[in-house]
């Protein structure tokens, strides 16, 4: 190394370590999580966070766990603590997103973090930060007296899924009675204006979806539709062939269609995608596909089949080879997972 470089790094070293231990010495450098912002997503159920870290040094970056609460109703009822551990950068904006298990309209969330260096490097910073102050998140319509609320609505989930819902009723002496379909369901009382219900395990039960309604005295009366979609099948049997060596045509079986009512979910799409030539074709049938020879003779196919609707996709792959032909000169090939 050049004397100058040598010099040059001598130099930051010492006023990095200046910097470092006259804020050390004098009290530990501040890493506190700062300009949290809390949006929400009351489609997704979903809380996103945004913060920054002021005090990070220059171009350096360093191992660090936010550890954040959220309360519902109250600070003081915190309902979930989550750890999360990131490498944060000097100037970094970090994102952390959270799905709630209640629909956000039901009930007033916080949200509050705070840090701790977890760095080897930067030993000496090795201690929690302060706690932020509680971000409060409120999506609440308002509510008119002697009405009734309720939510989610027009959820889309799969059967099998744990959904919660609520009523929201400003009148608090009212005796408001909820139904599924024509049975009578229980919930909590999450506030003196707000119950909840869990249903666990929901099942599909038509395409228009499943309706939910609550009632009480006087003339207080609301309801909403659950769309339960079917899970969606892995496609079966999936198999190509050719006979003219010009269009190979694929075929499988779709399983069960997924498409649900209100066009709230239309049946599941499938696509064809080709590794060797990464060509990818939307199949406009639900088990067909026809897939145009290349002229340049491909000798070898690697198909993806991918089923996707709005909850979830579904893959099955084969591999072949072309010029292997059979006694019949048809080339078939089946899945081989
Ligand atoms: C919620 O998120 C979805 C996609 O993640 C987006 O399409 C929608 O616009 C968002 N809604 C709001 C209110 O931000
Ligand atoms: C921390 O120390 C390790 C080895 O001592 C080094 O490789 C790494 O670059 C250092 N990280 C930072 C951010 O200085
Ligand atoms: C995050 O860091 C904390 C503190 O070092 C540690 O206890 C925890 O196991 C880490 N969690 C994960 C998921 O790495
Ligand atoms: C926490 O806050 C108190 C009072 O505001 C302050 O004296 C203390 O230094 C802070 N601690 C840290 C680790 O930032
Ligand atoms: C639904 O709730 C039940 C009972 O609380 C639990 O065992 C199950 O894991 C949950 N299922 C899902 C998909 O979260
Ligand atoms: C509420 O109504 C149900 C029937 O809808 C009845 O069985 C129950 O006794 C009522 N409770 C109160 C406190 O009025
Ligand atoms: C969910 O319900 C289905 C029938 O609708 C049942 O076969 C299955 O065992 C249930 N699963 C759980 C975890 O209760
Ligand atoms: C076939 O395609 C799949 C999906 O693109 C890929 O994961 C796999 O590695 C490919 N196999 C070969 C032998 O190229």
């Amino acid at each position: 190394m050049a004397p100058f470089a040598v010099f040059q790094t001598f130099l930051s070293i010492l006023m990095f370590l200046r910097i470092y231990q006259s804020e050390a010495l004098a009290k530990p450098l501040p890493l506190t999580p700062e300009s949290l912002k809390v949006s929400a997503n009351s489609t997704h159920q979903c809380l996103h966070l945004q913060w920054t870290v002021r005090n990070i040094p220059y171009h350096q970056e360093l191992k660090m766990v936010f550890q954040i609460q959220i309360s519902r109703i109250k600070t003081s009822n915190v309902i979930r603590v989550e750890n999360y551990n990131t490498t944060v950068k000097w100037k970094q904006v970090l994102h952390w997103s959270w799905e709630s298990d209640l629909p956000l309209e039901c009930a007033t969330h916080f949200v509050r973090m705070k840090s701790l260096v977890d760095d080897a490097n930067f030993s000496e910073l090795n201690f929690w930060s302060n706690w932020s102050s509680w971000k409060e998140v409120n999506v609440q319509e308002s509510l008119e007296q002697d009405t009734l609320l309720m939510f989610p609505k027009d959820k889309l989930v799969e059967e099998g899924s744990n959904v919660t819902i609520c009523y929201i009723s400003r009148n608090t002496q009212n005796n408001i009675s909820c139904r599924l379909e024509e049975n009578q369901i229980h919930g909590e009382q999450l506030d003196p204006h707000v119950f909840a219900f869990n249903l666990n395990n929901v099942s599909f039960i038509r395409k228009h979806g499943t309706t939910i309604f609550c009632e009480g005295p006087p003339k207080q009366k609301k309801g909403i539709v659950l769309f339960v979609s079917k899970v969606l099948d892995e496609p079966k049997d999936f198999s190509c062939e050719t006979r003219d060596f010009k269009i190979l045509s694929c075929t499988w079986d779709p399983g069960m269609d997924t498409a649900l009512g209100f066009s709230k979910q239309p049946s599941q799409s499938y696509t064809l995608f080709e590794s060797f030539s990464g060509e990818k074709k939307l199949c406009t049938h639900k088990n067909r596909c026809d897939w145009q020879i290349t002229q340049d003779s491909q000798e070898f196919y690697n198909f993806t089949l991918t089923a996707a609707n709005y909850l979830r996709k579904r893959s099955v792959n084969i591999l072949f080879d072309l010029t292997h032909r059979g006694e019949t000169g048809v080339v078939a090939a089946h899945i081989g997972h």
